[in-house]
């Protein structure tokens, strides 16, 4: 793909902070990764002193959730390098990301990085992780967490859902499916650039369960039933909900080997761990304690807001700048509510876990 044909997909996630206050399901579900990380802050081939050490976050959003695995890769950094050695740590993410939520929240959160880490530089770029981001060979440790399911473009219409997953269209899941293993080349390619070899790149992704299921069924299908229920009542077209959809895939460890199957390494990586896990829903346990119906669909609710209905409200007539955006997503958070509530079930989340080590350190 050239520079200039990258398309800038999905919408960033709901800004003023949202995500930062929603992503409680995503920071749970990456902390089994973060010993993966510390592993690769212990191990990683660092820049000679004075050269800062550099890590990419890539996939940031508002950054709350990159706090905790920044502090663990920064405690392992100083153990080995010292207090005074520099480390500069930039955020990547989408052009339209609220970056200003993410450097408000690094000077004022109890929990940031920065605290009593003068020797810390934070930074952001905005621009597709598709696209080379960093000068070559300059990034001892990469991070990215529940980022790289998420398509560069949408392929194709689903004609029958907005989770190619769950869609019977062959046409539209095959799309999908060569959409996944091209972008996962891009970004495997892109970061074999950037990091430097003996560095190291931890990814958190959605993935495949054994049977190929996504999980998520019941919030993604309240999601579908409730844009239907918005075009029944007339609020939205159905024009406008055929061409919602939410471009991202889970991939199996078979997708997710695949580019290395010849020689075991593809844009000089190689994959040292890769581990499939399910992860913990910690709603449905606090159902079980509390049985509040309420609270346990407004809290999945909250995952799938600021995650996915930027994408979808982008999809209406006008664009993002559709004066009906704003209602369009209260709506359509009461829909879903309404029908979690009604029955409340666990959620299956299917996730990998992987190291990979750039060759030649
Ligand atoms: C669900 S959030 C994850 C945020 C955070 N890493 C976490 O673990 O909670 C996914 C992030 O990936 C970003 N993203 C999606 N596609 C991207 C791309 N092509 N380039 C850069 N960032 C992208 C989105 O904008 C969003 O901020």
């Amino acid at each position: 793909m050239t520079e200039a044909a990258v398309p800038i997909t999905p919408a960033p996630m709901e800004g003023h902070g949202v995500y930062n206050r929603s992503s409680q399901v995503q920071a749970a579900g990456s902390s089994p990764a973060l010993s993966l990380l510390e592993q690769a802050a212990t191990q990683a081939a660092l820049a000679r002193a004075p050269e800062p050490i550099t890590i990419a976050d890539y996939g940031s959003s508002q950054g709350h959730n990159s706090l905790a695995p920044m502090r663990v890769a920064i405690a392992a950094l100083r153990r080995r390098a010292g207090s005074s050695r520099a480390i500069s740590v930039v955020h990547t993410d989408l052009p339209d990301n609220d970056f200003a939520v993410l450097f408000r929240m690094l000077a004022e959160d109890p929990e940031s990085y920065q605290r009593g880490e003068p020797m810390v530089f934070a930074s952001a770029i905005g621009r597709s992780f598709y696209e080379q981001l960093l000068p070559e060979a300059s990034v001892a440790l990469g991070w990215s967490s529940w980022a790289t399911h998420w398509l560069s473009r949408v392929p194709a219409e689903i004609p029958d859902h907005i989770q190619s997953a769950f869609s019977q269209d062959r046409a539209a899941r095959e799309a999908y499916a060569r959409q996944a293993a091209e972008d996962w080349q891009s970004f495997l390619a892109c970061r074999g650039r950037e990091i430097r070899p003996g560095g190291r790149l931890v990814l958190l992704n959605m993935a495949l369960d054994d049977a190929g299921g996504f999980g998520y069924g019941p919030i993604v299908q309240a999601i579908y039933d409730g844009l239907l229920a918005l075009v029944e009542e007339g609020f939205v077209a159905s024009e406008e909900v055929r061409r919602m959809a939410i471009p991202t895939v889970g991939r199996s460890l078979e997708q997710l080997r695949a580019p290395f199957k010849e020689g075991g390494q593809f844009a000089g990586l190689v994959i040292e761990h890769l581990q499939f896990f399910l992860g913990e829903d910690r709603i449905w346990a606090e159902y079980e304690r509390s049985r509040d119906a309420q609270a346990f669909a407004v809290r999945w609710v909250a995952f799938s807001r600021a995650s996915v209905f930027p994408t979808l409200a982008a999809e209406l007539s006008g664009g993002q700048s559709d004066p009906r955006a704003g209602e369009f997503m209260d709506r359509l958070e009461a829909e879903i509510v309404a029908r979690l509530a009604a029955s409340p079930v666990p959620m299956e989340m299917p996730l990998a876990r992987m190291l990979l080590v750039k060759q030649g350190g």
